[in-house]
């Protein structure tokens, strides 16, 4: 469930008009909604009650200051990927013990400045970072607390680029092996291995490869525990997936999810955490664009829309599939036609959907593309030096524009010119 929903003939974010938005910052713009992002947390968090348990936001799907500072409020977690993403969970005020540290290759730096800063765990994928981490943390004569990243071997039955839990992935620890590595780590000086990760891959819509893979895990705790280690945390990753359609998907809830947890690892005693990121974020946001032609083609017809694959990537990476709605709702009965929905990028890839059906449209008139919010600003660039979109934030009947797009000043200044070319 969101807070975009049609009033009157018109499309809202939470109490404001979409139009408003888009007359005051422009489009294309992303819109994000409060009390959905509130909601999708509290959901996480109340399937976990009463495990010991933290929900670390995987701040890569939206790492906006204004997001995070809204989701630590609620007391969340945040997963850090880099060095720059620890910066922001920071610079958002979230404490360094609700900050756990994830990613197959992070540098010294990156670890040097998480030991700085504080950190509640380093989830390590491999002998070398452990080796590397040790190093480092021993020379700050500090203790890092590790988990060790598991490689289940399971198919998430996903898309495969977001696939990570089979052991052709380039991630995690092969569960084979893990009780070797463990091994190794124990012995290692400046670190405290505490427990077990996992993360098998990004927009699940079933639960049974999750079950597999924490099932696996409790065995492997169950040896660990036996070979000497003291494991007390699990941290179970994220992909829970969304409905990107509103018609024919229905992925498990959290409550659903929560309770497979319970059931699969719960008899640990282990504090749990677990790292969702598009399932808090993805339907609290939509892109908001204008039609700027209506062109028809040979046998087709297309919309060509001010947002492009710059902007929202996902359709022309993942094929992936997004609703986009007219922002005015459609009379009833009103006949819906087939177009091609396309931004102004100079390539055939940046397609946002093909033959969709749309009630009849002008340049001018908006569109949302829904469940937006998830691996969308963050994922923009500035190809075709398109600025950087605007991102909103609506609370109630009150928004802010979280992000301001970029002048073209701004985005040429950042470029320097050689000596020789003076
Ligand atoms: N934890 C780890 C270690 C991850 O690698 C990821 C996502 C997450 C948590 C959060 O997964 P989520 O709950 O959001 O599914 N750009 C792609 C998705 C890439 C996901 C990468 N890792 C997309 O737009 O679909």
């Amino acid at each position: 469930m969101d807070h975009f929903l049609y009033r009157d003939g018109a499309l809202y974010a939470e109490d404001v008009p979409v139009a408003e938005i888009a007359a005051a910052v422009g489009t294309p713009v992303y819109v994000y909604s409060t009390a959905t992002l509130e909601r999708h947390f509290r959901l996480f968090d109340e399937a976990l009650d009463p495990l010991d348990h933290l929900v670390c936001f995987a701040m890569k799907s939206n790492s906006n200051q204004a997001i995070l500072r809204t989701l630590a409020a609620l007391g969340a977690g945040m997963d850090v990927v880099s060095g720059g993403e620890y910066a922001r969970a920071k610079a958002a005020g979230v404490p360094g013990e609700r900050i756990v540290f994830s990613g197959v290759g992070k540098t010294g730096s990156e670890m040097r400045a998480a030991l700085e800063g504080g950190i509640r765990q380093f989830n390590v994928e491999s002998e070398p970072e452990l080796e590397i981490l040790s190093a480092i943390a021993d020379s700050m004569g500090v203790t890092a607390p590790v988990t060790l990243r598991i490689n289940p071997d399971v198919d998430a039955r996903t898309h495969a680029k977001i696939a990570t839990g089979k052991s052709e992935n380039k991630f995690g620890i092969p569960i084979a092996r893990a009780r070797e590595v463990y091994a190794r780590a124990a012995a290692l000086p400046g670190l405290e291995v505490i427990g077990v990760d996992v993360h098998i891959g990004s927009q699940l819509t079933e639960l049974e490869p999750f079950e597999l893979a924490y099932t696996k895990v409790a065995g492997l705790v169950e040896l660990l525990r036996a070979d000497g280690h003291a494991i007390r945390r699990l941290d179970l990753g994220g992909g829970l997936g969304i409905p990107y359609t509103r018609s024919n998907e229905a992925p498990p809830l959290p409550s659903d999810y929560g309770e497979m947890i319970k059931r699969t690892v719960g008899h640990l005693g282990c504090e749990v955490e677990i790292e969702p990121g598009r399932l808090i974020s993805g339907n609290a946001g939509i892109m908001v664009s204008a039609v700027i032609y209506v062109k028809n083609g040979e046998g087709r017809d297309f919309l060509i829309l001010d947002g492009a694959m710059n902007d929202l990537v996902r359709p022309s990476m993942y094929d992936a599939h997004h609703d986009i709605v007219p922002v005015v709702e459609p009379a009833a009965g009103v006949e819906q036609v087939p177009f091609d929905i396309v931004g102004p990028v100079c390539e055939t890839g940046d397609t946002f959907a093909r033959g969709r059906h749309m009630p009849p449209l002008k340049a001018g008139d908006l569109v949302a593309f829904r469940s937006a919010g998830a691996y969308g600003a963050v994922m923009a660039s500035e190809y075709n030096t398109r600025p950087l979109i605007p991102e909103v934030l609506v609370r109630g009947d009150q928004f802010a524009v979280i992000r301001a797009r970029p002048t073209f000043d701004e985005m040429i200044s950042r470029d320097n010119i050689p000596e020789w070319l003076l």
